[in-house]
């Protein structure tokens, strides 16, 4: 039996964009997924095209057992987290001797083949390394870890990554004048926030100006709004939408002791909160029990 777990991530800025050969920057947090393999000659395991592919790009089966912290679709990268902490499970169970980097590498593209070609290496990279990262096109540059404090508001209203992805795709091709000034701008901000990264007073003020550009985009949804203004009503730095939007989570940037402040804010307007920080570890090996 082994056990693995990997983190959950947010996009600071640049989702969406980073389909486009932007860059984005990303962060592992600290709620986790933990995933139990076993070698068994009955296997079993929930329903998830995630898990099927893991084992079937290992040739092997067995039984799978998830606890996850991170809730599911999103915007948290909880399939990205399940598809790393489940490879590293097989490759450990059944000896198959791979590395880190080819953990995300298989992660990434079984992600890809799920998600119909097109998804970002970020979340895999993320959760498989821990700490921040911006990408570029299935370039990845670590970057030093900032104790930012962060507060997710979950919407609760369930969305498609690949929806919004294909929204995206259409609003683009329809309107391209439009559009791609848009992403121009969004990479803007991306190169501005690597200057500042030190700043969470200025980088607040990007994630609004992000945040607009996402609503541009077509990926907003009024509960996500009402949770954005409530963070920074209670005096966060900034809000945006993180992941796919249209539904999902927003992620606010705070000063530390008011933090709870404005989750409390999140749940009158009916989001989830979660109090987090950056996870610098990634994936890890569990004791087994
Ligand atoms: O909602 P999530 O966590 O799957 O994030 C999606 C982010 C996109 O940029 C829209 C897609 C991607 O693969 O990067």
């Amino acid at each position: 039996m082994a056990t693995w777990s990997a983190p959950g991530k947010v996009f600071l800025f640049g989702e969406h964009a980073v389909l486009y050969e932007k860059p984005g920057i990303a962060l592992a947090i600290r709620p986790r997924v933990y995933v139990t393999v076993r070698k068994t000659s009955h296997p079993h395991h929930a329903k998830s095209p995630y898990i099927d592919q893991c084992f079937r790009e290992f040739g092997v089966k067995g039984s799978v057992y998830i606890n996850s912290q991170l809730p599911s679709s999103s915007g948290l990268g909880s399939s990205a987290a399940v598809t790393v902490a489940t490879l590293a499970a097989i490759n450990d169970e059944f000896d198959m001797g791979r590395s880190k980097e080819q953990i995300a590498e298989l992660a990434w593209k079984i992600e890809k083949k799920v998600q119909k070609g097109r998804a970002s290496a970020t979340d895999t990279t993320v959760s498989t390394y821990g700490g921040m990262f911006l990408i570029k096109e299935g370039t990845r540059k670590r970057l030093a870890p900032q104790n930012y404090h962060l507060v997710i508001g979950n919407s609760q209203i369930s969305h498609s990554t690949s929806r919004m992805v294909e929204k995206v795709a259409e609003l683009r091709s329809k309107h391209p004048a439009i559009i791609n000034p848009v992403l121009d701008s969004i990479e803007a901000i991306v190169m501005d926030a690597m200057k500042h990264l030190d700043e969470p007073a200025y980088l607040g003020k990007l994630m609004d100006m992000n945040n607009c550009l996402l609503e541009m985009l077509g990926v907003g949804h009024p509960q996500l709004s009402r949770l954005v203004l409530a963070a920074r009503s209670t005096g966060a730095f900034g809000a945006k939408i993180t992941g796919a939007g249209g539904g999902g989570c927003m992620v606010a940037l705070a000063p530390k002791n008011i933090r709870a402040r404005i989750a409390g804010a999140i749940e009158v307007f009916d989001g989830r909160a979660i109090i987090t920080c950056i996870d610098t570890e990634g994936l890890r090996k569990e004791r087994d029990a």
